[in-house]
């Protein structure tokens, strides 16, 4: 009896020892409501001295007993827990619109290829088969679809994504994957089956020639990859994704996009000429409605991103150290600092192949050279729109979206001569912190 009993509190100490270590299970001890016995047989020592002391013995061992079995089972759940995180698979889920640089950021994961599968706007099929016949998208189903999507994706689960494809995956093959090209992990050799006679592949493997995708093979592909980085201009409030952030199957780390909403505008109009020509006839005739669909859609837009960043600044528990914003200004300007920062946020080694695309693609390697400055030419790519955007439409914007604006650092302006002086910098320096 005696021995029993002493083996159990050694074991059970040991437990506790591990729970408070790693403060996972700290409530339990609380919920135990053990209470002090003056005949402990035990003349316990160490740090079970410790734990004794601070309110360790038992009055019965029924109780000891009941409470054993549940530590078991905590224990259990705790190390099927652990072994998730230990094995430190990382799942980045890149946030932004359109126009906010995210293809050029999506490339800093992209680029890691031999450790990460990274995929290019997968949410393309699911807004498309949900856009409705008015040209918008059901708002209730797509908020599900897309995170039910994300989190099947994380987990290299391609069957959710597969019944948005259309026409819809025959074996699970498709020559139909959207932007495929765009993942360096969806052209490797091991998921490039061989060409089909006669079968059109619309989004064609640069690096090699490719058969449909079998969907298959990706899936084996992803679960071979330490880490995981989807990019998505589609989802609308960060909050959605909550369900994303809990679950223990996942390791996620949000890193949200935002850019002068401004200069977005400037962008879209040339990029997206069709679908913004009444914005082009506005600046072309100088007077825009003050109560126009598209100006209503703007104010949306904005709105939207400045939640979603006002949820992930506030940090609730549920994303603490899993958000982290940046604006495409500061990409632009210190693309190796922030690529940097980026990759410690999540918590990945910044690899010498991410850095050296990083050096190809932008001026920093001229920096390092001494021709001239990253800022400084970046800065001027940075500032481009002011020349193209009417200080009319820059007004537009700058009233409905004007809290956005001061949330993220873009200064407004009140003239013509403002907007246009480049001596005077539009964008704030900001830090935004994260604990
Ligand atoms: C031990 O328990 C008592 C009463 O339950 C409590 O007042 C005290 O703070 C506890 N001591 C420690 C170190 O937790
Ligand atoms: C173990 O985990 C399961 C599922 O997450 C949960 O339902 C159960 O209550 C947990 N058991 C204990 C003892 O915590
Ligand atoms: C939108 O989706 C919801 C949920 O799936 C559905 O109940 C509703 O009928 C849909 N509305 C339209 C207009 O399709
Ligand atoms: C797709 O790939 C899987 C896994 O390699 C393989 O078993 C399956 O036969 C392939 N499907 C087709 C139709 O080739
Ligand atoms: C900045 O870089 C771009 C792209 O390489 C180049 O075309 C442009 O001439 C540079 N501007 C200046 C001021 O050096
Ligand atoms: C531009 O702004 C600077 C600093 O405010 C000012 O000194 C300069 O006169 C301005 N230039 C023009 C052309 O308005």
């Amino acid at each position: 009896m005696r021995i029993k009993y002493t083996i159990s509190v050694v074991f059970f100490v040991t437990l506790v020892i591990i729970e408070k270590e790693n403060n996972i299970l700290s409530r339990v001890s609380d919920k135990l409501a053990l209470k002090q016995t003056p005949q402990t047989p035990l003349q316990p020592s160490g740090s079970f001295n410790i734990l004794l002391k601070n309110n360790g013995s038992f009055t019965s061992l029924g109780k000891m007993d009941s409470a054993f079995t549940l530590m078991k089972r905590r224990l259990e759940n705790y190390s099927e827990h652990q072994e998730i995180l230990t094995r430190g698979k990382k799942h980045i889920l890149l946030l932004a619109t359109t126009r906010t640089g995210s293809s050029f950021v999506g490339e800093f994961f992209n680029q890691q290829d031999d450790n990460m599968f990274y995929l290019f706007e997968p949410l393309w099929h699911v807004e498309k088969m949900l856009t409705l016949k008015t040209g918008g998208t059901n708002a209730t189903a797509s908020v599900e679809a897309y995170r039910d999507v994300l989190q099947k994706l994380f987990l290299c689960d391609f069957s959710l994504l597969e019944s948005f494809i259309e026409p819809l995956p025959v074996d699970h093959i498709t020559p139909n994957l959207f932007r495929r090209e765009s993942s360096s992990s969806l052209c490797e050799e091991s998921v490039c089956s061989p060409v089909v006679k006669g079968v059109f592949e619309r989004y064609r493997c640069k690096t090699r020639r490719c058969g449909p995708l079998n969907l298959t093979m990706a899936s084996q592909s992803c679960l071979q990859k330490e880490h995981r980085a989807i990019k998505s201009v589609r989802v609308r409030q960060l909050e959605t994704l909550r369900p994303l952030a809990e679950d223990p199957r996942l390791d996620v780390r949000f890193i949200q996009l935002v850019r002068d909403p401004r200069a977005v505008l400037a962008s879209r109009m040339v990029a997206f000429a069709a679908k913004y020509k009444n914005w082009k006839q506005w600046a072309l005739n100088g007077d825009v409605p003050i109560d126009d669909d598209e100006v209503r859609k703007l104010k949306g837009n904005c709105q939207n991103i400045a939640m979603s960043a006002g949820v992930g600044l506030r940090q609730p528990s549920w994303l603490r150290r899993r958000y982290m914003l940046v604006r495409y200004e500061d990409i632009a300007r210190f693309p190796m600092r922030k690529a940097t920062e980026m990759y410690r946020f999540a918590g990945i080694p910044f690899t010498p192949q991410v850095k050296s695309w990083i050096l190809k693609n932008t001026q920093a390697s001229k920096e390092a050279s001494g021709v001239y400055s990253t800022q400084k030419n970046s800065s001027e790519q940075v500032e481009k729109w002011r020349f193209s955007i009417p200080f009319k439409i820059a007004q537009v914007v700058q009233r409905v979206c004007g809290p956005t604006m001061k949330l993220f650092g873009y200064k407004l302006v009140s003239s013509e001569e403002m907007l246009t002086n480049k001596s005077i910098s539009l964008i704030e320096d900001k830090v935004f912190n994260f604990v």
